[in-house]
């Protein structure tokens, strides 16, 4: 069982797979954390909590129950409320009818669920067993369930919340964050990763000080700025050893995260929908989800942090149907021809690729009404006779004889002014009326809070899904939102929009994906402008960037594989020099980072060698070789080029009977230092085969050495010449004894 009531001490044990999470009942029926971490035995916590209570200077409250007095500053609070004495960031707020805002909930009663109840309308993990905590407000009918669920195989614990307003008037939510969490200890790190256009996912690391560090997100897509997810550390914390707590929240609109040192010595976590423009009605009788947070826990530092999401994702998260599923190796035409995908520029790009085993070619932007750029033809979901005049079965079957699937690019959440849609339906645009609205990329939003663009975009969208054989839809969302405004809402429910944007965007992914189960579906926003869990429950791998520079994606995949497993991470081959960067990286280097991730090709196919087209096959034949380790296996991140010269990730099977090690030596420097690597993970007492086919090497290592004596990367290349810049080294590992 992984739930746990003591009944006489009103302590709740919640255990996962390595981890315990302890919170009680305390004196006033307030629920009060006491620990997250290791696992750790039933034992009784409530020694820690005289030295918490402390003085009571700040209860100037009436009614004190306890010597130290009632003071919710100090309580180590799993939920939090504005006023009896709290003054530190809450997590709920809200506006009665009469103007109050004040509120005490407590303690009502519990329930413990084998079964994982869904979030109305919004994605969130499945299976596990769920603890319900219902707390009602002492003065008024408002309750909130507080959800918590765990599981047998994980190291995570997933936490939301519900209010429902039992009065007989409507309330204003105006806060309503997914969780609450006081850690103990004011000494800590924040790891936090910073998003931009081309370079997402970039990590920081900051220490805390007393107050409050937020990071936040005002423009209904998600990561535009910052991923909504941080981990906190201890100070020694690294990426292989110490305490790690991450918090990643699934959603994709506005959202703020926070951690505040308080000045009792606890570290204050908290978060969710943002509340910045935020207030939402809520009548009589309604109830409100928030969506829902993923707490995880590791001490083998950052690195096991991430095994512990990638894990969990993996299992609870991922569509079951295409969590371990093979990833389609796409050929896509976006850097390739961009705007110009006529078929006599597609046709030759297809027929050099034949018979390499990449297996998808996907159209991207450009196919349909008037696209002939970015100016025209967003929401106009019809093939474009003038590109296509015989629509697109002649593409499709060319495809398929050569072997291939066949997807295909959408961005159903816009609209180009320039476009029927725009000049039908003017007000479908999100924009407030009389202020001229705010172009992006030459587009505008469509008002997905509306049921009847809902509905036209699931129509216009599924009538070409319906009518052409295709495998793949790449979804894209190319600009975030500027207005907090709907004309479909009342003026009191303006500042619900955001959410509801969020809500929209679930409801076509249910209708979309859900209607076309045989589909793979990927997620794109600009490159990797909404790359959040609740993306990855519909989509089974997200575009990470724009930026195909091999040495840049080393940053990106580093930063993005914090929270996801490489499997949701689509990383493609592009043309060198880089359209991003005009950098030149060896062909074999951007293949090799590429397969560290769901891997594909991105380049005109016609403007390459007959030495790269063979070199492609190889490429493939090798991807195939490590897909198993994408898909399942435990990644360990060994070098990154944030802090040195050198690049290496690692994947080990679970079973540590195989592992993959991708190097590279960022700059080549004469006379360099002779640099090894450390392997994690292995069997220790195990003999491995140590590959690296390039350099024709093969050695018979047993664990224990290859983790402490490393394994070298070659100063010269094979036919032993200087190696130049980027040159990545690639290690098979296979275990023959033991
Ligand atoms: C975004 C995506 C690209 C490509 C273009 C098409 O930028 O990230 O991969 O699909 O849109 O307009």
């Amino acid at each position: 069982m992984a739930i746990f009531f003591n009944e006489e001490t009103k302590m709740f044990y919640l255990e996962g797979k390595n981890i315990s999470y302890i919170f009680g009942i305390n004196f006033t029926g307030f629920p009060e954390h006491y620990y997250f971490g290791t696992r750790i035995g039933r034992d009784e916590l409530a020694y820690t909590y005289e030295a918490n209570i402390g003085d009571s200077a700040e209860s100037a409250i009436p009614g004190q129950v306890h010597a130290g007095g009632k003071s919710y500053n100090v309580y180590r609070s799993e939920f939090s409320m504005y006023g009896n004495g709290e003054f530190r960031d809450c997590s709920f707020q809200m506006l009665f009818a009469n103007g109050s805002r004040l509120n005490e909930f407590l303690y009502e009663t519990h329930e413990i669920l084998q079964e994982k109840p869904a979030i109305p309308g919004m994605p969130s993990m499945r299976g596990g067993q769920t603890l319900v905590l219902t707390l009602k407000d002492k003065n008024s009918e408002m309750r909130v369930r507080l959800f918590y669920t765990v599981y047998d195989d994980a190291d995570v614990v997933c936490r939301h919340m519900e209010v429902e307003n039992g009065t007989s008037e409507a309330v204003k939510l105006l806060r309503a964050y997914s969780f609450a969490l006081d850690v103990y200890g004011a000494e800590h790190d924040l790891l936090t990763l910073e998003n931009a256009w081309a370079r997402e996912e970039r990590p920081e690391r900051t220490p805390l000080a007393h107050g409050t560090f937020c990071i936040d997100e005002k423009s209904a897509s998600s990561t535009r700025r910052h991923a909504p997810a941080f981990a906190l550390l201890d100070k020694d914390t690294t990426e292989h050893s110490g305490n790690a707590l991450g918090v990643s929240l699934i959603y994709s609109s506005s959202f703020a995260l926070k951690a505040q040192v308080s000045t009792k010595g606890y570290t204050r976590l908290t978060g969710g929908i943002n509340d910045f423009d935020f207030a939402w009605v809520l009548g009589a009788g309604e109830t409100f989800a928030t969506p829902e947070v993923v707490l995880a826990y590791s001490d083998e530092g950052i690195g096991g942090m991430s095994r512990a999401y990638h894990d969990a994702y993996r299992k609870y998260l991922v569509n079951p149907r295409f969590a371990s599923a093979p990833r389609p190796v796409v050929i896509n035409s976006w850097e390739a021809v961009y705007f110009g995908c006529t078929p006599d520029r597609l046709l030759p790009i297809i027929d050099a690729v034949r018979g390499t085993g990449i297996d998808t070619f996907v159209l991207d932007d450009g196919w349909f009404g008037a696209r002939r750029n970015d100016r025209a033809g967003l929401g106009d979901w019809v093939v474009s006779p003038e590109v296509f005049p015989e629509g697109l079965k002649p593409v499709i079957d060319y495809v398929h004889e050569a072997g291939m699937k066949f997807g295909i690019w959408f961005e159903p959440e816009m609209v180009n002014p320039d476009s029927d849609l725009y000049r039908a339906h003017p007000d479908w645009a999100i924009a407030v009326p009389g202020a001229e609205p705010c172009v992006s990329r030459r587009q505008l939003v469509l008002d997905i809070t509306r049921a009847d663009v809902r509905d036209y975009i699931v129509e216009s969208v599924s009538k070409i899904l319906r009518e052409n054989e295709i495998d793949y839809v790449k979804w894209d969302f190319n600009r975030a939102l500027t207005e907090n405004f709907s004309c479909a809402l009342p003026a009191e429910k303006q500042q619900e929009m955001h959410h509801r944007y969020a809500l929209g965007l679930y409801d076509l992914c249910e209708r979309l994906i859900g209607g076309f189960p045989h589909i793979f579906f990927e997620g794109c926003a600009g490159g990797g402008g909404r790359f959040d869990p609740a993306i990855l429950y519909y989509f089974p791998q997200i575009w990470a960037s724009d930026d195909t520079d091999a040495y840049m994606r080393t940053q990106i995949q580093h930063g993005t594989s914090i929270f996801f497993p490489l499997s949701a991470i689509s990383c493609h081959t592009s043309i060198c020099p880089n359209h991003q960067t005009n950098r030149t990286i060896p062909f074999k280097t951007r293949a090799d980072i590429a397969h560290l991730g769901a891997t594909g090709y991105e380049l005109d196919t016609t403007k390459i060698t007959p030495e790269e087209i063979e070199e492609v096959k190889t490429q493939v034949a090798d991807y195939h070789e490590m897909e198993a380790l994408v898909l399942d296996g435990d990644l360990y991140r060994l070098e990154n080029t944030f802090d040195s010269n050198y690049f290496a990730m690692q994947l080990v099977s679970k079973d540590k009977k195989r592992a993959h090690i991708t190097a590279m030596r960022a700059l080549c420097r004469p006379n360099d230092e002779h640099k090894r690597i450390f392997p994690r993970g292995l069997d220790k007492n195990a003999v491995y085969e140590v590959v690296n086919e390039e350099y024709g090497l093969r050695l018979r290592l047993t664990g224990a050495a290859i983790m402490r004596v490393g394994l070298v990367l070659p100063l010269r290349t094979a036919d032993n010449k200087m190696p130049g810049d980027f040159k990545t080294f690639v290690f098979k590992l296979t275990k023959v004894k033991g």
